[in-house]
């Protein structure tokens, strides 16, 4: 059972494992929190959390079932399912803008993200049962409603940085979404 105030839940169609959905969860906690902190109203905390419940709603899927909904974008599971995920609430009728680019993009980053892209992304990486950094981390999640756009760049340069330690390309998505963040003026931040 999901308590009300997490509310919605997980789409019928998710294709999930225990340890998932316990994630997903976490995440949901998170973002209804800083929805009450920040003091939202109560329609954006549902975009949040409409968002949350969809991310990993396939990360769990098969490859023909992610191939299916996500025809276009090429690449492992890690990168597929988000756009699988969105693909789906899409034609299941999801039409907020904000929340389909959310899911889709949020193993990316993207540039033009509203505030639902940006919560998702923070949320996803401080979830607190991720076992590295944990007190870093919660010190950002504590952090996060008195100054979202500073944690938001410290979560981007975490994961980046993770990224590029691992000898992974940097995606286009990415470093747009990198360079929206820290300004490329010319001058250094
Ligand atoms: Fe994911
Ligand atoms: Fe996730």
């Amino acid at each position: 059972m999901v308590d009300a105030g997490l509310r919605p839940t997980l789409p019928q169609w998710a294709v999930v494992t225990p340890k998932r959905l316990e994630h997903i969860q976490r995440v949901a906690r998170l973002a209804a929190r800083w929805a009450e902190q920040v003091g939202v109203p109560e329609s954006e905390k549902q975009r949040w959390l409409r968002a949350v419940w969809l991310h990993d709603a396939l990360r769990d899927a098969t490859s023909e079932e992610l191939e299916k909904w996500a025809a276009d974008s090429p690449g492992p599971p890690e990168l597929r399912h988000g756009p699988a995920s969105a693909g789906r609430a899409q034609a299941e009728g999801e039409d907020d803008r904000g929340v389909l680019d959310a899911v889709r993009y949020h193993s990316m980053g993207l540039a033009e993200w509203d505030m639902v892209g940006r919560i998702l992304y923070c949320a996803d990486y401080l979830d607190p049962g991720r076992p590295f950094q944990r007190k870093q981390r919660a010190e950002l999640a504590q952090r996060l409603p008195a100054d979202p756009q500073g944690v938001l760049r410290e979560v981007a340069r975490a994961r980046l940085s993770h990224i590029i330690e691992s000898g992974w390309p940097v995606l286009e998505p990415t470093y747009r979404f990198w360079n929206s963040l820290v300004g490329t003026g010319g001058s250094l931040p």
